[in-house]
């Protein structure tokens, strides 16, 4: 059997099903480390050239960044989900094939991706904004934007099949999506078998995303016919709802995942076990709701948008943030305070996870006041939210996840490399975010491959930091690296 000490479910299956995830999910994590880190010196070069130290063609740059924004949000979603599926495994019976064929079908998208882009010359960013792909000027074929649509398509077709299966395994043991949401708990103040804040979490997940992937996986067959049969259009007002609808609440769906990290791993180190309690599932179904509601703050500038749709992303942006602080990280404060918690790497990368996340997500909410947005919203001020919450929060709860993977007491003390390459990657990463921040303070625009020389000395500050931040990364990944044929090899 399996102990799970922050756990309010008894009946926890057989080891099997954790440890038949064991590998995948070491692949997963091993798989993301090493491509983030390409992904960070592709980042690195992107702010090179705009602070005018590098020169590269403005289709190389749009490339670069094409490749850098699809590969992060993967990356991102690959190791999220990694990180749901080896946890729900401790609560539910997976079927560890679905896990394999999702992470085939990642693969093959990547490959597709990367062809597209560094064959085929797409340059017209993850975000695939229709009627763009079929319009390139002469920069790339229809071809090229095909294929790039159909990698985005097998990747997204590989989290469903994901979804799926562990939303088949929460309803065999909990018999119902809204048992699993602890719905009976919140309601009627009482289950009698309340599940623990992973299968809450993951729940919640499963419905959004599944959702989200649905909606986006319409666009882009839409856009795919569309490529080669130009009669076949859609309002491109439409498309755009959904192409954002869809990258929010699949971005969004990554940290969700990872968070997950935190409720099974904190309680180890505090001895507090993490429950679900009745504001727990609130503020879970909470979440699941305005997920799927506040896209609209992506298209306040949009003035054809009707109204009641931009004040809906402007008041539910602004509550979105709250069950974020409240419950997770108002909650892990509550959580450590008095624990006599064990600082090591696992404990110090989770913790600035929660922080990444939470400060992450307050540039956000005052961009989407519809008067600060009318000019922030184009600005690098928006990367530098996002940069923020993904950088210091999802990948931080990734990189806190390979080294609880990895773990051996003396080799996880937060001493010697440990301690410096925790403190470059926080460090870097704060200063690559606060530099975006800044930027868009200053109102550089976003995703200008060529900067005024007035914006350069941000640009370079930005790159300064993220060379630490990289060299941060690096460290932690080749810990986990080493730590993990150290322990195959045992
Ligand atoms: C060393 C760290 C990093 C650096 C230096 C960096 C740099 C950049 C730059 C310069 C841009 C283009 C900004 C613009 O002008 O609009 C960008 C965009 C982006 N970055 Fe990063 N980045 C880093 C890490 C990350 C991470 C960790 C993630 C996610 C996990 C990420 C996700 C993205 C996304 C989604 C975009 C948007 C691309 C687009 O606009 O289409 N980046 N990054």
């Amino acid at each position: 059997m399996v102990a799970s000490v922050n756990s309010n479910d008894m009946s926890i299956p057989t080891s099997e099903s954790v440890n038949s995830a064991l590998p995948a999910v070491k692949l997963s994590m091993g798989l993301g480390g090493l491509v983030l880190v390409l992904l960070m010196l592709f980042g690195l070069c992107l702010r090179l050239v705009q602070g005018g130290l590098l020169s590269l063609e403005p289709a190389l740059f749009y490339e670069i960044m094409t490749a850098h924004g699809a590969g992060m949000v993967g990356t991102a979603a690959l190791t999220g989900a990694a990180i749901m599926w080896f946890f729900l495994a401790r609560h539910v019976e997976l079927t560890g094939a679905v896990y394999w064929l999702m992470l085939a079908l990642f693969l093959l998208g990547v490959a597709l991706v990367l062809g597209a882009i560094f064959v085929g010359g797409f340059a017209g960013a993850w975000t695939f904004l229709y009627p763009l792909p079929a319009h390139s000027g002469g920069v790339w074929e229809p071809g090229a934007a095909a294929i790039f649509l159909a990698g985005l398509i097998s990747i997204g077709v590989g989290f469903l099949l994901f979804y799926l299966e562990t939303g088949r395994a929460i309803i065999a043991r909990y018999g119902n999506l809204s048992r699993a949401l602890a719905w009976p708990l919140l309601f009627g103040g009482t289950q009698d078998d309340v599940p623990p804040p992973t299968v809450v979490a993951s729940a919640a997940v499963i419905v959004f995303n599944g959702i989200g992937i649905i909606v986006g996986a319409a666009v882009l067959v839409i856009s795919l016919i569309n490529l080669f049969a130009p009669g076949f259009a859609i309002d491109p007002l439409l498309a755009k709802n959904m192409i954002y609808f869809f990258g929010h609440v699949f971005i969004n769906a990554t940290i969700y995942m990872a968070v997950i990290a935190v409720y099974e791993i904190v309680p180890e180190y505090t001895g507090r076990p993490w429950k679900t309690s009745r504001i727990f599932a609130a503020a879970w179904s909470a979440i699941l709701l305005m997920v799927l509601a506040v896209y609209p703050h992506h298209l306040l500038q949009d003035t054809v948008m009707p109204g009641w749709a931009l004040v809906m992303g402007q008041v539910i942006s602004y509550l979105a943030g709250l069950p974020v602080i409240v419950v997770t990280a108002f909650s892990l404060l509550a959580y450590l305070n008095r624990s006599g918690i064990r600082w090591d790497l696992t404990s110090a990368l989770l913790v600035t996870g929660v922080f990444g996340w939470s400060a992450g997500v307050i540039p956000a909410i005052i961009d989407a006041v519809i008067v600060v947005n009318k000019v922030m919203h184009n600005t690098l001020w928006v990367p530098g939210h996002f940069h923020f919450y993904l950088l210091l929060g999802e990948m931080a709860m990734a990189f806190g996840f390979m080294a609880w993977l990895t773990r051996a007491r003396a080799a996880d003390e937060l001493s010697g490399a440990n301690y410096w390459g925790f403190l470059a990657y926080l460090i870097g990463g704060v200063g690559v975010a606060v530099m975006f921040l800044i930027g868009g303070a200053m109102s550089v625009p976003r995703r200008w491959a060529v900067h005024l020389p007035e914006w350069f000395i941000q640009d370079r500050v930005g790159s300064l930091f993220a060379v630490i931040s990289i060299i941060g990364a690096v460290v932690l990944l080749g810990r986990y690296l080493a730590r993990a044929v150290t322990t195959a090899r045992a």
